[in-house]
């Protein structure tokens, strides 16, 4: 499987963000990264359901959305409606309902994704795997971009790929750059969200074939 590129918007410029799409679309993007955040799953507060249907209005590329947010069975429905094309929500926020939430984001004919923060066991989305359509293993704490990668992390990704079907997208997210790219994808990971690290260069085109 070709990997997917996933660049995060949390470290582009909110002021230029139609540039800052373009810009790594032209750059070799294969999706684009909406990091949702509420202040309460985590401690940051970032952009919600109308920037991803400003976006939406702007591009046609695949918008992946990962929402660190309490609750999120309230929100499927607007970022459904805003043009999300894949919903990832976290398993620390709906341990109870994980079923309830995959059939609702399936119910708006959307791709799902779930994610695991840094303490979370992986055994725990072994219920879940052949339902979905992704999982995303948090590699930093979720709430800040620009965080250090955390290797112990990436441990979790040969298990969730030896217990999956070949067609499930395994992500990472948080402290990938072209070094810890490469472990991630050498350990089976065949999705990469950058942020800082591509947003931060001078040269997105560069960055983006670094973590190829
Ligand atoms: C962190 C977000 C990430 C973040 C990654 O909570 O989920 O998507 O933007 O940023 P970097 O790539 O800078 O670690
Ligand atoms: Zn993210």
């Amino acid at each position: 499987m070709k990997k997917i590129i996933s660049p995060s918007i949390l470290s582009a410029d909110f002021m230029n963000l139609e540039s800052e799409i373009e810009a790594v679309k032209k750059a070799g993007a294969d999706w684009i990264h909406i990091d949702v955040m509420d202040g309460h799953f985590v401690p940051n507060i970032s952009i919600g359901v109308p920037v991803v249907k400003s976006i939406r209005k702007k591009t046609n590329l695949f918008l992946d959305t990962h929402l660190m947010i309490e609750n999120p069975e309230k929100y499927i429905e607007a970022f459904a409606k805003a043009g999300s094309d894949l919903i990832t929500f976290h398993y620390e926020a709906c341990s109870e309902k994980v079923d309830e939430v995959i059939n609702l984001i399936k119910s708006f004919n959307k791709k799902v994704g779930i994610s695991i923060k840094p303490n979370t066991n992986a055994s725990v989305l072994l219920p879940y795997l052949d339902k979905i359509d992704l999982v995303l293993i948090m590699t930093v704490e979720p709430g800040f971009g620009g965080q250090e990668f955390i290797h112990d992390c990436a441990m979790k990704i040969p298990y969730i790929k030896e217990n999956a079907t070949e067609s499930l997208i395994i992500q990472v997210d948080g402290g990938i750059n072209n070094l810890t790219a490469k472990i991630c994808t050498s350990l089976g990971a065949n999705s990469l969200v950058a942020g800082s690290y591509i947003y931060n260069s001078n040269d997105y085109q560069k960055a983006i074939e670094s973590l190829m």
